[in-house]
């Protein structure tokens, strides 16, 4: 049955010819309570939803509707390992990695739990290893730098939390991500580093991911002249994946590569042996912190009432905003530095969670499913895009993410963080009414005709939708706490519209296409028939190559013909 036809739906679809009215203001002003009413805190974290277009009969209105769209049962189907992502036929077990050790979990015949930890323990040796210097190059000399090479899930989620818990990183270890094929990212980066001090990561859970094989086989060549041999490069290439044999293949000795487990989506590895650049750069008791945040997630989505469970009232609150208010997007404000990387990371997660017109049963589905997610730190944000957040034709919910306590410790700057942060969220509520913008140009002193022209310009429309979530201070515990949030939201939201959240079929085209490009542009192949537009950009492309003297050699690197 489709979101559409469910009785709940229907019932908010009614709720909404009265909703799409109301002004928040009004809301705050008759119900003193209202913030505490509409926020809860779980695993750490704060949520206040209050500044939202809602009710107490919006809540439970929406409760309904996720019990009607199978949530309780599903997510217990979820923990259970059932196989929920049924176009590959698999479970969907991320939330087995973070359990703790001794919990047995039997999937096929195993106990995944020791698995999982029997890895972790393989980590733990490594990464104390690496950072004791116990582990060295081929010459001898310590690890400085740790390039991972991957992308997608295998890249944005390591990324983002070395970034995240910088403050925790180790002094000696730099870290560099790599994922774009594009060779200015290597190419920028190889110059900076010492062949004899440098571990490469080469993370990818297919081993077949053509950005991360041709970048891992370029920095393997460099490796090479760098005046290192082939027996050299088992001190500074490890492999994360489940592909053995292509590990093996790629020539990374198995004893050096970390496994994982196909029930694992790449948007949902960080937990996994993908977390291993994490791992080496805050180390494994603070990894463990990391994933027992997470774990506390699980837990309280797990058991809380649905009336009472963060990551399901998030999830309902952006079902009501996106199917009801018809809000097409939503900007991800987080208000900390080091969180920089945290909209990119969430892209991944929603959008290729959700980003789906048909549902799981394989139907188009008939209503709207997955907003376009954007969004960068607070206050940079504030004196970019949110002009239009404010007084633009559409209305985008914004997530406010802050910690109350810095992890620095300059003066001032915290408090003037946090003082925006909240500011924003009350501004887009309340907005300013025409007299609020009258009387404030009176007070100013400006004529009565001067008022009148610029009043239009004054005023901000407010009832304009956010969340407020709030760490007590940016830690492995409270990221774990977070990112797990928005996995469990992003799988509710998955339920309510009906769509299996595991899968990602939409990005197989365009990889296909990419291929058979290539050979044309390399001469492998002879050119094919596209459209118009196709054939005009391959030849502009070949016919440059062909002026600067170069051509595209078979393995795809442009090199000199001279
Ligand atoms: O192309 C999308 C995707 O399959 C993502 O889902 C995944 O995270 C990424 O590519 C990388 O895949 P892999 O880890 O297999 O290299």
């Amino acid at each position: 049955m489709h979101l559409t036809s469910v009785p709940a739906y229907r019932m908010l679809q009614t709720h909404h010819a009265e909703a799409s009215h109301w002004h928040m203001r009004d809301l705050f002003a008759r119900d003193p309570n209202r913030a505490s009413a509409f926020s809860l805190e779980a695993a750490g974290l704060y949520l206040d939803y209050s500044k939202n277009r809602i009710t107490r009969n919006t809540v439970e209105l929406l409760c309904d509707l996720a019990r009607e769209c199978g949530v309780e049962t599903q997510r217990g189907a979820l923990f259970n390992g059932a196989k929920i992502n049924t176009t590959e036929h698999r479970a969907v077990l991320h939330t087995a990695l973070r359990a703790p050790r001794g919990k047995p979990q039997i999937i096929k015949g195993t106990d995944i739990n020791s698995e999982i930890h029997a890895v972790l323990d393989q980590i733990a040796r490594f990464t104390e290893n690496v950072r004791s210097e116990q582990w060295r190059g081929c010459s001898g000399e310590s690890i400085t730098d740790v390039v991972n090479i991957g992308i997608g899930g295998s890249d944005l989620g390591p990324k983002m939390a070395c970034q995240a818990l910088r403050t925790y990183s180790h002094p000696r270890l730099k870290l560099h991500f790599i994922s774009n094929v594009d060779g200015h990212d290597l190419n920028t980066l190889l110059p900076q580093l010492d062949a004899r001090t440098t571990l490469f990561i080469v993370a990818s859970k297919t081993f077949t991911t053509v950005e991360t094989m041709m970048n891992a086989q370029s920095a393997r060549a460099w490796f090479l002249t760098q005046g290192n041999s082939e027996a050299d490069l088992a001190k500074h290439f490890v492999a994360v994946s489940t592909n053995a044999d292509a590990v093996k293949t790629f020539g990374i000795d198995p004893k050096n590569m970390f496994p994982f487990w196909d029930w694992v989506g790449g948007r949902y590895s960080i937990w996994s042996a993908i977390g291993l650049p994490l791992a080496l750069a805050i180390g494994i008791e603070k990894f463990r912190e990391f994933l027992a945040g997470a774990h506390a997630m699980d837990q309280h989505f797990c058991n809380a009432p649905l009336e009472q469970n963060m990551p399901v009232l998030l999830a309902l609150i952006g079902i009501w905003n996106r199917n009801f208010f018809g809000n097409t997007s939503i900007s991800i404000a987080p208000y900390h530095q080091y969180l920089q990387q945290f909209p990119a990371y969430l892209q991944q997660l929603e959008m290729e969670s959700n980003g789906k017109r048909v549902g799981a049963d394989g139907s188009i589905l008939p209503h709207a499913t997955c907003p376009i997610l954007w969004g960068d730190v607070g206050t940079n944000g504030q004196h970019a895009y949110f002009q239009l957040l404010h007084q633009g034709t559409d209305v985008v919910p914004v997530d406010f993410i802050a910690a109350l306590k810095p992890a620095h410790a300059l003066p001032g700057h915290h408090a003037m963080l946090l003082a925006n942060c909240f500011a924003q969220s009350e501004a887009l509520m309340l907005g300013k009414n025409a007299d609020e913008g009258r009387s404030e140009l009176q007070a100013q002193g400006k004529p009565k005709a001067e008022t009148e022209a610029l009043l239009p310009h004054k005023i901000f429309p407010g009832n304009r939708p956010s969340n407020t979530i709030l760490l007590n201070e940016l830690t492995p515990a409270s990221l774990g706490a977070l990112i797990a949030l928005y996995e469990h939201k992003t799988f509710v939201q998955g339920l309510v519209w009906g769509i299996n959240s595991f899968d990602q079929w939409g990005v197989e085209l365009g990889k296909v296409l990419a291929k058979n490009i290539h050979a044309e542009l390399t001469g492998t192949s002879a050119p094919q028939k596209h459209d118009g537009s196709t054939n005009t950009l391959i030849a502009r492309a070949k016919a440059i190559f062909m002026y600067c003297g170069t051509e595209l050699s078979d393995s795809g690197t442009l090199s000199s013909t001279d």
